[in-house]
């Protein structure tokens, strides 16, 4: 049985984006799969993060992974701060990783921004942890949204450049699993830029916990084009907000874009939107309750993470073993 792992940061609100291109799949593959699923804690961390506010974040988006339908006792679910091993082999892989490599990363350059002589050592080196997280538990599949294929891609790099200059063949190549039919989900405000919790507008995202106002609201003023929608995905060339709010129906619903195409053939979007809006809250709704009802609860969801850890914890002690011994470093033998 293959291995799963994903990760996800605990920076504040989970937003549509993060269950259409992550969440949604995970549920989904914990059936057939052996799965680790992460809240990365340390990732967080390579921006500033209130400290009074990372450990309630934390919790929250626990909390999001199991009211979206994961199982904690079939699935490992944990935070990497508490399997320090994670930013042991980080280390190793920062020997093993290239500046040249992580000078290509468009993540660091977005999220630096124009002042990057001031950005964090962590944010630079972050794709080298990501690599450490899915390797230390010799992981082969990664379901991750459209934004992260190109860390996977330096993922395998690093395995790639770590079995050949030791002579081994240890780690496998980690396999993007980028699935569904909203890969990346697109602002509401603007179909050319990405869905995310860091954008300043409220307006451009659905956050899993807003109640059904909130989500009539952002969905009636998202932004649209004048043309009705067309009968064939193709026609959407062109039109990002229209493929956005499409994909967003596609994925919510688990159809393909060609049945919702033929399904609003020629409707404009003020009809269309009244159904996207019972759809997103008749699936988003009860899982932001279920949130909520758990952020009640911290000793429970701290039940979780800390059992998940220690899960972890036995599969990442002895592959960290083995790695120490591949590159050589000296070992007790107690
Ligand atoms: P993060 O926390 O930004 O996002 C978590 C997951 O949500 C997906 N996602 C989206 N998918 C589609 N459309 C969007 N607008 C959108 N926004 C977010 C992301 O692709 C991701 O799958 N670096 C990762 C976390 C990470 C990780 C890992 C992932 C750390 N270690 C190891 C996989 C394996 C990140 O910042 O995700």
């Amino acid at each position: 049985m293959s291995r799963i792992f994903s990760g996800i940061q605990p920076t504040g609100d989970l937003q549509l984006g993060n269950y259409l291109g992550a969440l949604k799949n995970w549920v989904m593959l914990q059936h057939d799969h052996d799965c680790i699923y992460c809240v990365v804690d340390l990732h967080a961390i390579t921006m500033w993060q209130d400290p009074k506010l990372l450990a309630p974040n934390t919790r929250e988006v626990t909390a999001g992974l199991i009211a979206s339908g994961l199982d904690p006792d079939k699935n490992i679910i944990f935070n990497q701060s508490q399997v320090p091993q994670h930013a042991e082999l980080a280390w190793i892989f920062n020997c093993v990783s290239r500046l040249g490599w992580l000078n290509r990363m468009t993540q660091f350059k977005d999220k630096a921004g124009k002042d990057r002589e001031n950005a964090s050592v962590g944010l630079y080196a972050y794709p080298n942890l990501m690599a450490s997280d899915i390797l230390l538990y010799k992981a082969n599949g990664v379901p991750v949204g459209e934004d992260q294929k190109q860390h996977l891609e330096l993922s395998r790099d690093i395995a790639q450049k770590f079995n050949n200059d030791y002579g081994v063949d240890f780690f496998p190549l980690p396999e993007p699993l980028i699935l569904g039919e909203a890969t990346r989900v697109m602002s509401l405000r603007d179909g050319t830029k990405k869905m995310s919790k860091s954008d300043p507008s409220e307006a451009s995202r659905i956050n899993m916990t807003d109640g059904p106002d909130s989500i009539a609201k952002k969905i009636r003023k998202a932004k649209t084009d004048p043309e009705d929608l067309p009968g064939d995905p193709k026609d959407l060339a062109g039109r990002p907000e229209a493929a956005n709010l499409i994909g967003i129906y596609a994925a919510l619903s688990d159809q393909s874009l060609a049945d919702v195409c033929t399904q609003f053939d020629g409707a404009q979007f003020s009809a269309f939107k009244v159904d996207l809006t019972e759809l997103a809250v008749s699936v988003l709704g009860p899982i932001g309750k279920e949130m909520a009802r758990m952020m009640r609860d911290p000793v429970y969801l701290d039940g979780v993470l800390s059992t998940g850890s220690e899960r972890a914890r036995a599969i990442a002690v002895p592959i960290l073993g083995d790695v120490y011994d591949i590159v050589g470093l000296l070992q007790s033998q107690s």
